[in-house]
């Protein structure tokens, strides 16, 4: 598959790693253009290349949006419209600047990130911590396996999604609609950054 990221900080750069590693193409973008992230592209086995948050969008049949919250009005909204998009940003006020209904509780980060792009939005990678992404991978069955959750009003996305993080070496577990859902794995709820099997993970999503 061709995979767009946007943001190629600890986490874009994380799963620009492991999808390349299983044969994916992937286009990746930063703030500051392609041209500061060469080396990067460079340093990682498989087909990365460096691109402007444009190009990435448009390669992308799947597109992750891994960028500071405040940041998602730049995002190039008519190049992302009805793509599926992974959005793994989370909502930090002291960084991101206040954002009022998402502190009055009337929508949340994923549900803006939608309504900002147009896109068929997953949440997704969103609750685990950058490093156990980047080391915590393993085979299907092996009992130190992390699970991650996702949410998403589309289940032909989410299964697209799923089958992601099962083939870099993780568990999805379906937290349900992108509210409803994401609003169980969003930083503060009692999953977020959790180090949980799947069927932990599950248990404790049926008791938020
Ligand atoms: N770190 C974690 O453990 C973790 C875990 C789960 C989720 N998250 C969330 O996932 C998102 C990314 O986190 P991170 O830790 O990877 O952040 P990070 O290391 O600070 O990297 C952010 C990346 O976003 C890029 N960026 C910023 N504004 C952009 C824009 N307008 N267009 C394109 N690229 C832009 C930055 O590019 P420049 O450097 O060129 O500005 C940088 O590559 C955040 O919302 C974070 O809260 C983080």
């Amino acid at each position: 598959m061709r995979i767009g990221i946007i943001g190629a900080g600890k986490i874009g750069s994380t799963l620009a790693r492991h999808f390349a590693g299983i044969g994916h193409e992937v286009a990746v973008a930063n703030s500051r253009g392609p041209e500061t992230l060469e080396d990067l592209a460079a340093g990682i086995h498989g087909l990365v290349e460096a691109a402007t948050a444009q190009d990435a969008a448009r390669f992308g049949e799947l597109v992750v949006v891994t960028i500071p919250y405040g940041h998602i009005g730049d995002l190039p909204d008519a190049v992302l419209r009805d793509k599926v998009v992974i959005d793994t940003c989370n909502y930090y006020p002291e960084r991101d600047g206040r954002d009022g209904e998402l502190d009055d509780g009337s929508t949340t980060s994923s549900e803006k990130v939608r309504a900002a792009t147009g896109g068929n939005v997953v949440k997704a990678f969103n609750a685990m911590y950058w490093e156990n992404l980047r080391d915590r991978a393993r085979p299907a069955g092996d009992p130190e396996r992390l699970a991650i959750p996702i949410s998403g009003d589309d289940e032909e996305a989410k299964a697209v999604v799923a089958g992601l993080i099962r083939d870099i070496g993780f568990d999805p577990v379906d937290a349900g609609h992108l509210g409803g859902g994401g609003r169980k794995h969003q930083p503060g709820s009692d999953v977020y950054t959790a180090e949980l099997s799947a069927e932990q993970l599950s248990e404790r999503l049926r008791r938020i």
